[in-house]
């Protein structure tokens, strides 16, 4: 049967993608830097049957159509290509984190989909390969391929190679990433047309595309020095310049909420009056991600925890990249 699983883990950005450079190929036009998060896992079984006359998908058990789907279908006919299987795919994907809410599912989701497909049509892919393929359905699921701390550089118009590297893998640096889950459900706009709207109507993008290279660049030096202030402080810069970016939008991209605003309020006493290293993090959606380091993670999610509005918290650490179960 061809049949295979494979688990992929989010990521979280700390230095924020946002815009593309080509939107047929999909490629970023900033560079961005990742950590990959344990245990934040989507777990996706691939199966090429002949009994379909179209490919099929369910997340979290229920049957999921329209864009969803396409988007699934996209990347299932590229494998279907390259490895002469002229099968449709049922593909079912389980979420161990809220879905579509702007915890990057859909970065482990296109890594998860990527590598089972792969696996399951039979296809000898090297992580770079499943990265490109990865890239090409959703960019950050670039990054999730790989362990720990992960770059995806910005892509050159017409370049349909881009891929993401490692950095520094699992191991390098004992950092947590504490979760405010601030609502449940699908988001109002997804990153996808959020960017979109951003790149063709925000009077703010052309400033975000040139502050970006920098924030990358003071994210990787902290990184590589285990520097949490310098990485903490820059991936604030980059949050907020990219969403400042966003709400500059017609109409405006806004993903807070006001349990976000408390959430990063929480944060920023904590680091002032608490002496805590800890900095903030959100994506296209209302959750804030606090960075800290793994000593600190308890008085770091009782803090989050006890804030008005925030629903529950999540803990995660640096994690594996994508890997086949069966
Ligand atoms: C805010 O990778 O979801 O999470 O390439 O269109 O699928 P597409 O976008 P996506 O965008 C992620 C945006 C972000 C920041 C980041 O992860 O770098």
């Amino acid at each position: 049967m061809m049949q295979k699983t494979a688990r992929a883990r989010a990521n979280i950005a700390l230095a924020k993608y946002w815009g593309k450079s080509d939107v047929a190929l999909n490629l970023p036009a900033v560079p961005s830097l990742s950590l990959t998060l344990e245990p934040l896992t989507t777990t996706t079984t691939v199966t090429f049957t002949a009994d379909l006359r179209t490919d099929s998908l369910l997340i979290n058990g229920k049957i999921t159509t329209g864009d969803a789907l396409a988007r699934a279908s996209k990347l299932l006919a590229r494998v279907r290509e390259r490895a002469g299987v002229p099968l449709f795919a049922h593909v079912e994907s389980k979420n161990e984190f809220p879905t579509a809410s702007g915890l990057a599912s859909s970065a482990s989701g296109f890594a998860a989909l990527a590598c089972a497909a792969s696996a399951a049509a039979g296809l000898p892919f090297s992580p770079r390969e499943l990265s490109m393929l990865a890239r090409a359905s959703s960019a950050s699921a670039a990054r999730s391929i790989y362990p720990g701390f992960v770059a995806l550089p910005a892509g050159k118009e017409g370049d349909s190679s881009l891929q993401a590297e490692m950095l520094f893998d699992e191991n390098h640096w004992d950092v947590c990433m504490i979760v405010a889950v601030n609502a449940e459900g699908a988001k109002a706009i997804g990153s996808t047309s959020g960017m979109e709207r951003s790149r063709t109507t925000s009077p703010y993008y052309n400033a975000w595309l040139a502050a970006a290279p920098s924030y990358f660049n003071e994210v990787l030096a902290g990184v590589a020095a285990r520097d949490l202030a310098r990485v903490g402080t820059t991936m604030e810069e980059s949050t907020f310049a990219m969403h400042a970016c966003a709400m500059a939008s017609s109409p405006s991209v806004s993903y807070l909420q006001p349990a976000t605003l408390s959430a990063l309020e929480t944060v920023r006493r904590l680091r002032k009056t608490e002496s805590l290293g800890v900095y903030a993090t959100m994506d296209a959606g209302p959750h804030v991600k606090a960075l800290c380091l793994q000593r600190d993670a308890d008085r770091v999610e009782r803090g989050l925890r006890e804030t008005p509005g925030v629903l529950r918290t999540l803990r995660a650490v640096p994690g594996r990249g994508v890997e086949v179960l069966a």
